[in-house]
């Protein structure tokens, strides 16, 4: 069995997609088509062409142009099957999903017609392909927290439906001390926590997400190993970082997939998961970054097998459903060696 047909059968969760960094180039110019919205390239090749980015704020800027094509609850819905078709291939079985409120409310689209399109897609994943997913709102950490409080009011009559809440968007000049307010309120209301921190930020955000937001996860954390103390806490906590390696290359947070940390973290004891982050941005799905990360950096069986209990033990499923699926990795190793 080559490498990449193990990954593929090896049960895994995504814990780290951008819902709206799924939208690919095509299915953005049917929805432009469909809605009357014009885009500023003549072509899908003029799309991927203009994925170049240097930084993270190069990709935000054309994530959210590109958002702008997203009317509608089927909008949504479809923008949810199209990412759930594609990692179900991967051998992917559940998924905790950002979207992001605020790009869609403050262009005029209801939080109604958001939530209620990504839950159907959700909904009809679970049935037609057998992925299950929960939802994780994120606050843009470039808007102020009273923005993040409307975003939790809009979210209110939805929180039986709603996982957790997250903070995304521009990281350096918008310090998890930002919204410590919101994630408190968040947390009252039973949501788990997450934060993007240490992608572009410094350790001293990550650290900020743990004191200050009481974060169950950190989202990339790639910063922490500048810290040894740091790396010592999260080690101690086992918290679960959702590293998103082919992202990390498309933004220049790292120069070559050989020289990524995931193998390093893995090595100091760190809780790391393999994600995609914004897939039809960063010229990959899940499949794809486990599967390159794999072959850039040497990772062995046992480190697959170990990524891939991460991303069940470092979900927000409950206890007997993480019990199922490690027992399904179990099995798949034991039938495969
Ligand atoms: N980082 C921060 N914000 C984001 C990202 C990311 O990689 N993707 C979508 N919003
Ligand atoms: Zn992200």
């Amino acid at each position: 069995m080559t490498t990449a047909d193990f990954i593929r059968g090896l049960p895994k969760a995504e814990l780290h997609l951008h819902i709206e960094g799924s939208l690919e180039p095509e299915l953005m110019f049917e929805l432009g088509k469909r809605n009357g919205i014009a885009l500023p390239f003549k072509s899908v090749e003029d799309v991927r062409a203009a994925y170049a980015f240097s930084n993270l704020q190069d990709f935000l800027d054309i994530y959210y142009q590109g958002a702008g094509v997203l009317i509608t609850e089927d909008d949504f819905k479809d923008l949810a099957l199209a990412y759930f078709r594609r990692v179900a291939a991967d051998g992917c079985k559940h998924v905790e999903l950002f979207f992001d409120p605020q790009t869609h409310t403050d262009r005029g689209v209801p939080f109604r017609v958001v939530i209620e399109g990504l839950l159907a897609g959700m909904k009809e994943a679970e049935t037609s392909l057998g992925v299950t997913s929960s939802l994780i709102l994120c606050y843009l950490r470039h808007l102020d927290e009273d923005a993040a409080f409307a975003t939790l009011k809009d979210a209110e009559p939805y929180l039986d439906r709603i996982m957790g809440v997250g903070l995304d968007s521009s990281e350096v000049g918008h310090p998890p001390s930002k919204f410590a307010r919101v994630f408190k309120a968040s947390r009252e209301r039973g949501l788990k926590l997450v934060a993007h921190a240490g992608e572009e930020g410094p350790p001293a955000y990550v650290w900020e997400a743990l004191d200050l937001l009481g974060v169950d996860r950190i989202d990339h954390g790639n910063r922490a190993l500048e810290d040894a103390a740091l790396v010592k806490r999260l080690v101690a906590e086992g918290m679960t970082l959702t590293v998103c390696p082919l992202s990390n290359l498309k933004l220049c947070v790292v120069h070559d997939l050989k020289a990524h940390p995931l193998k390093k973290m893995l090595g100091l004891g760190l809780k790391a998961t393999l994600n995609s982050d914004d897939p039809a941005y960063f010229g990959g799905y899940l499949g794809a970054n486990w599967t390159q990360t794999s072959d850039a950096l040497g990772l062995t069986k046992d480190e697959l097998v170990t990524l891939a209990k991460n991303s069940f033990t470092g979900s927000f499923l409950p206890p007997q459903t993480i019990a199922r699926h490690l027992a399904d990795i179990d099995a798949y190793v034991a039938k495969g060696s």
